[in-house]
């Protein structure tokens, strides 16, 4: 006869997530992060536009540098309309510097579509707009309007993982955890709170498990190295890209083209080529013919990581006629910004 009645320490038992919740709850009561996005109203309601903006920067920013973005993006676009309004070069200008710039395309299109059709106050209305997952479309619907989702990301994921000693979890039992610890009467407060539990105190390398409200529930803790759990996941290989970039003009008025593709789209930056084949040569040549341009001078190198791509730059002054433009009236990469600082400009963002 199997056992009907398992102790109330197994992890799927009523008591143990009676236990849990608020333990959890209480614990963030006390510890919350106050981030702006966390701001509520009178009626203690938190402004879904704020809460969208702050979780589509969160999606691959770390939480003290999208804090700033944040900021500095909610001044220039206090609701939805006014981003809605604003020409897509000048939500790329705000978001200059933080990388992953479909967010903000994404972000801009979005709002078109909630200006015209309004904003959505479910987690599938939210999952149907550009730039918004799963993840996203649960923290916008249990953040701003209470709504039952559970978020998987990766704190989350690094907390359930210790609390169950499950070494390598996929998204499906993380999310399946997830969704049955949520605590329905406060799934916004709940998602935080693990959130900021994986931040402060069930951090990936040297958890702080004395001060830890779960440290009784914890089977990571028990197994005596917590901090082994879960297993590092395998690193995607970095492409390495080498490019030639040309400077007609100086640091602040030069010749720039605007970029396409899913990387840097929409963006500004030295004209660029590609340096293919094993010495790469042929990059230089085709960049000058295709600027009518002469008397190369090799400024220097710069390198930068972006999504799985390490890219280094050669880049080279020239002469050409082509005109040149105010180059900080423009959304620029960081990459861009590296390769004009060479030229002695400093820059806020590198
Ligand atoms: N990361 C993603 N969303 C967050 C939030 N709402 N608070 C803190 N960190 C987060």
């Amino acid at each position: 006869m199997p056992d009907l009645n398992p102790s109330p320490d197994w992890p799927g038992s009523a008591d143990f997530s009676g236990r849990l919740r608020p333990a959890l709850l209480n614990w963030f009561d006390a510890h919350a992060r106050e981030l702006p996005w966390r701001l509520v109203d009178g009626g203690g309601q938190r402004d879904p536009y704020r809460v969208w903006v702050s979780e589509i920067l969160l999606q691959q920013t770390q939480v003290a540098r999208g804090r700033v973005y944040f900021e500095h993006l909610t001044e220039q676009f206090p609701d939805v309309r006014a981003l809605a309004a604003a020409p897509l070069e000048a939500v790329l200008k705000a978001w200059e510097g933080c990388g992953y710039y479909a967010r903000a395309r994404n972000l801009h299109k979005a709002a078109k579509i909630m200006a015209a059709t309004g904003m959505p106050d479910t987690y599938a209305g939210w999952l149907a707009l550009p730039g918004v997952g799963p993840y996203t479309a649960a923290a916008i619907s249990s953040l701003a309007y209470g709504e039952a989702r559970a978020v998987n990301d990766g704190n989350v994921r690094r907390v359930l993982s210790r609390l169950f000693a499950e070494v390598q979890p996929d998204e499906r039992w993380v999310q399946a955890r997830a969704d049955a610890l949520l605590d329905s009467q406060r799934p916004g407060d709940w998602n935080e709170a693990l959130m900021d539990l994986g931040a402060m105190i069930c951090t990936p390398r040297t958890p702080h498990c004395p001060a830890c409200p779960l440290a009784s529930s914890c089977a990571a803790l028990k197994s005596g190295d917590p901090a082994a759990y879960p297993a590092a996941k395998k690193r995607s290989p970095v492409k390495v890209v080498q490019a030639v970039a040309l400077l007609i003009g100086d640091a602040q008025t030069a010749y720039l083209e605007q970029r396409v593709g899913a990387l840097l789209g929409g963006l500004y930056g030295l004209p660029t080529e590609i340096k293919e084949g094993q010495a790469g040569e042929g990059a230089l040549d085709r960049l000058l013919t295709r600027l009518e341009a002469h008397s190369p001078r090799l400024l220097g190198s710069v390198s930068h990581s972006m999504t799985h791509r390490q890219i280094t730059l050669e880049v080279y002054a020239a002469e050409s006629a082509l005109p040149g433009e105010a180059v900080g009236k423009r959304p620029l990469s960081r990459l861009d910004h590296k390769a004009l600082a060479l030229l002695g400009g400093q820059d806020r963002l590198l």
